[in-house]
């Protein structure tokens, strides 16, 4: 397909590098220099004395169906395609940055890029989301699951390549990936499920082989993260573990926490300075916070950031704020339905909350949906970063 007409964004970049489809991976392999950081909030965030003018701010799903810009360029376009051509999942990478002042990136692609790399045959339909043609069913098809080929997953690194180049240091980059047992759960349901009975079964009847898948993805999400980092550019990485509050959380740590330990403890050895921000939706419970904090690598912590639900305790809180980790979130995205009245309140309510810890980091509790309005989400992102700079006036007054 011819891009040139589609790339609105990414094209001054493509012009001014003279980046080619032909010569995008070679100049990604020889030339890792990138341009200089010149609004550091995000890494900030992550440093014990940074000095800040006010938090920084992100959302999960800043780049999809909301956007009338993405529909258009998704109109004739299959979701995976689109992933793989780096220079359109760039171009929809850069789309929200376009008019939202936001102060990051996160790269557009998908948890089930690295299963679809391993061996299941994944489409997205429009109606159902994701679906995957040759599930896990028996014990027998853990012999399917392969380690990916090491092509299969370049496009990544070229997209975030890409669009590292093109943020010109405005906004910093993300990567990430699905957590071991949100991918186990794809797996075996072979699609996005409500009672998770398939993912429970092999949980509690097939323990050692399900710990077996567990163990090979997080070694797996290791290397692509890694990859992500040192051949893609990416800055930060998010482990999306979206369905880690469907099991008890002793069954969490017994049976999950171990393989999340093999993919933190592989990713930080290689990338000791690379901020690591864990998303373990619905699982935010006083025991599985500290037994995050507890987790380091020499001096290394193993979980840098937290992405926090929009319910979670002042018990919880207190424990992140002590152990001086970051905090990410946590506004429920359903108040941007809601009037504006009651979206200032929330915005400034969470403000109050999360901001008395420098290390903060503006988001939603989960991912934008294609129901949002553009100018909802506008005055979110206003309303957080007028009220963020009147938290730190007050405070520097006080
Ligand atoms: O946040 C971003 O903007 C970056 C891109 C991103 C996507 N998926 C793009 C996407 C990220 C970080 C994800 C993660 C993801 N994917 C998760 C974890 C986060 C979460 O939401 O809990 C999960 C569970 C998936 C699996 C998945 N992908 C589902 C269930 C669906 C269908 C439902 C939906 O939201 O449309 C997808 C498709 C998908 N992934 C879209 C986008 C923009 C929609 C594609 C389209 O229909 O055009």
């Amino acid at each position: 397909m011819d891009n040139s007409q589609t790339l609105k964004i990414l094209q001054d970049t493509i012009d001014k590098l003279k980046i080619t489809k032909e010569n995008l991976r070679e100049m990604r392999k020889t030339n890792k220099t990138f341009p200089r950081q010149t609004n550091t909030r995000i890494l900030d965030a992550f440093q014990s004395f940074a000095q800040f003018d006010r938090a920084p701010i992100w959302m999960m799903r800043q780049a999809g169906r909301y956007l009338p810009e993405f529909k258009e360029i998704m109109k004739n376009r299959d979701f995976f395609d689109a992933c793989q051509d780096p220079f359109i999942a760039a171009e929809i990478t850069l789309q929200p940055l376009k008019q939202f002042d936001l102060d990051a990136a996160i790269i557009f692609s998908d948890i089930l890029t690295l299963p679809k790399a391993m061996g299941m045959e994944i489409i997205m339909d429009k109606e159902k989301g994701p679906v995957i043609k040759n599930k896990l069913e028996t014990i027998d098809d853990i012999n399917r699951i392969k380690s990916p080929d090491p092509q299969s997953l370049e496009h990544v690194y070229d997209a975030l390549y890409l669009t590292r180049q093109a943020l010109y240091g405005k906004q910093t980059l993300i990567g990430f990936c699905g957590a071991p047992f949100t991918v186990f759960s794809y797996m075996v349901e072979g699609e996005t499920s409500k009672m998770f009975l398939k993912t429970k079964k092999w949980l509690y009847q097939y323990t050692q082989e399900t710990k077996k898948v567990l163990d090979l993805i997080a070694k797996e999400s290791a290397q692509y993260l890694i990859n992500q980092v040192k051949e893609g550019g990416a800055q930060v990485v998010q482990i999306f573990d979206s369905f880690a509050g469907q099991i008890p959380f002793i069954d969490y740590k017994e049976f999950v926490i171990p393989s999340l330990r093999i993919l933190l403890e592989e990713f930080k050895l290689e990338c000791p300075t690379t901020p690591l921000i864990m998303f373990a939706k619905d699982q935010n419970g006083v025991e599985i916070i500290i037994t995050f904090l507890k987790m380091f690598l020499g001096d290394t912590p193993l979980v840098d950031g937290f992405q926090l639900d929009s319910n979670v305790s002042d018990e919880v809180l207190v424990k992140i704020i002590e152990s001086d980790r970051t905090i990410q979130g946590n506004l429920e995205p359903g108040v941007l339905f809601g009037t504006q009245q009651i979206l200032k309140k929330r915005v400034s309510q969470m403000i109050e909350k999360l901001q008395t810890t420098r290390r903060f980091i503006i988001n939603l509790s989960h991912g934008l949906t294609p129901e949002h309005e553009v100018e909802k989400v506008r005055l979110f992102i206003q309303e957080s970063i007028r009220q963020s700079k009147l938290y730190k006036v007050r405070e520097i007054l006080e």
